[in-house]
C-alpha cells in the first residue's frame, strides 16, 4: 500500500496535522504537495506545541523523510524559521527534509499584491486571504513570465530576473494604489542569502519520490487547507489558489494517482471557515460563539476568529466523493460534548425545492437554506475516551449518522488535541493507534 492521502473535507483547519503526525509511524515519507505558508498545522505532544506552516507534520518522527513538493509555493523566511525553531528544540531537520527545486517562491511583491487583491471585494465580499502572497505567486506560476522557482535562485541570471520582475510589479502596484516600494538590490541579496541557507535541502523531489514509490516505500500525502477551498471544485472565488481536494495530490507531488491506495477524509464534528464566502450552516449567534470558544477556533496562521457552524453533510458528502475517500476521521468530537442537542445539515432548500447536492455557483450557495436534523447531545466529557466503547451512546448515534449521510465509515475519532486523545475504530487506518516517537 504505498500511497495514502490525508485530505481536509471542509474549509481547512480540520486538524489534519494531528492525524498525519500520528500516522507517520507507518510511513517512510510524508509529502506536502500544495499550498504554502497559508497553512498552519498544530501538533501537540504532551506540553509541547509545534506550529508548522511549511514543513510536513512527519518531521516530528525522526524515521520519516519529509518532502515539500513542486506544487507548494514556498516562503523562504518562513520555512527557515521553522527549520531553526525545530532544530533549537532538538528535532533534526537536515537529514530528513527535502524541498523541490520546482517549487515556486513567494517574494515580497506577492505579499504587496495580496494586500491589494484583498482590499478589493470580489462579488461584494473580500476573499479574506491569509495575506501570505499565495494567490499572486500561483498566478505568476501560471502566467510564467514573472515566476521564480527555487531552482532559479541558484542560477547566474537570478539577479536579472528579480530586477525585470520588479520593474513590472512596481507599475502594477502603483496603478492599483498599492505600496510599490521594492528595492531590487535588497530583495536580491536577502533571497540569495535564503537560497544559500536552503541549499542543503533543495533537490529534485519528483525524481526522488518516483524512485521511492517504485521501490515500494510507504508515502503519506498531507493535504493543506480543505477541499471546499479547492481552486477548481471549491466555493470559487472564495477559495485558495491550489487544488486542495484529493484531485491535487498527483499534480502537486508528481506521483501518479495509480499509486494512491487509500484516502482518509478529515472533518471536524462541526464546521468552521476563516475568510469570506458562503457558509450555509454558519451560526451567527451565541451557539456559534460557544463552539468557537470551546474549539479555540482562532487561526493558526493569522489568529483570526473562525466562523463556526453545524456539520454540513451535503458539502462533506460532495468533497468525500470528489476526493475519493475510503473513510472519515472525525476531529474535535470533545467540542460538542456540552451541548444539549446538536444539528446536522442533511439537505439544502434552494428556490423552494430541497436539494441534496452542493451547488457549483457561489450565488446559489449563498441562497441555500440548510435543512437540519436534530440529535440529542451526549453532555458527557469524552476527552478520556480511548476506544469506541468509551464513547457515550449519544456520540455513537451522532457519528453513525454522519457516516450514513456521507456514505463512508468513521475510522478515526479525535477527542482532544493530544496524540493520545485519538480513537482508531479499526486497524484499517493505523496499525499502531497512539504511536509516535
Ligand atoms: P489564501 O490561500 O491566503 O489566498 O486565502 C484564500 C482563502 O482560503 C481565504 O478565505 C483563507 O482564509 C482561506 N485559507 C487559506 N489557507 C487556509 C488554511 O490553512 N485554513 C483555513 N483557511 C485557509
Amino acid at each position: 500500500m504505498p500511497g495514502t492521502c490525508v485530505i481536509g473535507l471542509q474549509w481547512g483547519d480540520e486538524a489534519k496535522g494531528k492525524l498525519v503526525d500520528l500516522l507517520t509511524v507507518d510511513y517512510d515519507i510524508v509529502v506536502r504537495y500544495q499550498g504554502g505558508a497559508n497553512a498552519g498545522h498544530t501538533v501537540v505532544i504532551g506540553d509541547d506545541v509545534y506550529k508548522l506552516h511549511h514543513i510536513p507534520s512527519g518531521i516530528l518522527n525522526s524515521n520519516v523523510t519529509n518532502v515539500v513538493g513542486p506544487g507548494v509555493v514556498l516562503n523562504p523566511p518562513t520555512i527557515l524559521d521553522e527549520i531553526d525553531s525545530l532544530s533549537e528544540r532538538g528535532i533534526g531537520v537536515l537529514e530528513n527534509l527535502m524541498i523541490s527545486d520546482r517549487a515556486h517562491v513567494v517574494f515580497p511583491w506577492h505579499l504587496l499584491e495580496d494586500k491589494v487583491i484583498n482590499d478589493r471585494p470580489v462579488d461584494g465580499e473580500s476573499i479574506g486571504t491569509t495575506l501570505r502572497g499565495i494567490g499572486p505567486c500561483y498566478r505568476d506560476k501560471v502566467g510564467r513570465s514573472h515566476a521564480i522557482r527555487l531552482g532559479d535562485m541558484y542560477r547566474p541570471d537570478f539577479r536579472q530576473k528579480v530586477e525585470s520582475i520588479i520593474a513590472a510589479k512596481r507599475t502594477f502596484l502603483a496603478q492599483a494604489n498599492g505600496d510599490s516600494e521594492l528595492d531590487g538590490d535588497e530583495i536580491h541579496s536577502e533571497f540569495a542569502g535564503y537560497a544559500e541557507r536552503l541549499r542543503p535541502f533543495v533537490g529534485d523531489t519528483t525524481h526522488f519520490l518516483l524512485d521511492a514509490i517504485e521501490a515500494n516505500q510507504r508515502m503519506l500525502f498531507e493535504g493543506a487547507q480543505g477541499a471546499l477551498l479547492d481552486i477548481d471544485h471549491g466555493t470559487f472565488p472564495f477559495v485558495t489558489s491550489s487544488n486542495s481536494s484529493g484531485v491535487g495530490v498527483s499534480a502537486g507531488s508528481g506521483i501518479p494517482s495509480r499509486w494512491i491506495k487509500k484516502v482518509i477524509g478529515v472533518c471536524k464534528a462541526y464546521t468552521s471557515r476563516v475568510g469570506g464566502g458562503p457558509f450555509p450552516t454558519e451560526l451567527d449567534d451565541d451557539m456559534g460563539q460557544l463552539i468557537r470558544d470551546l474549539g479555540h477556533e482562532y487561526g493558526t496562521t493569522t489568529g483570526r476568529p473562525r466562523r463556526c457552524g453545524w456539520f454540513d453533510a451535503v458539502s462533506v458528502r460532495y468533497t468525500s466523493r470528489l476526493s475519493g475517500i475510503d473513510c472519515l476521521s472525525v476531529m474535535m468530537m470533545d467540542v460538542l460534548s456540552q451541548l444539549p442537542e446538536v444539528k446536522i445539515c442533511v439537505g439544502y432548500m434552494l428556490h423552494g425545492k430541497q436539494i441534496d447536492y452542493f451547488p457549483s455557483h457561489v450565488d446559489d450557495l449563498r441562497q441555500v437554506k440548510p435543512v437540519y436534523e436534530t440529535i440529542p447531545g451526549w453532555q458527557q466529557d469524552v476527552t478520556a475516551a480511548r476506544t469506541m466503547e468509551d464513547l457515550p451512546e449519544g456520540a455513537h448515534r451522532y457519528l453513525a449518522r454522519l457516516s450514513e449521510l456521507v456514505g463512508k465509515p468513521v475510522e478515526v475519532v479525535s477527542v482532544g488535541p493530544d496524540r493520545e486523545q485519538t480513537i482508531f475504530a479499526s486497524d484499517a487506518v493505523a496499525s499502531s493507534g497512539s504511536g509516535g516517537d
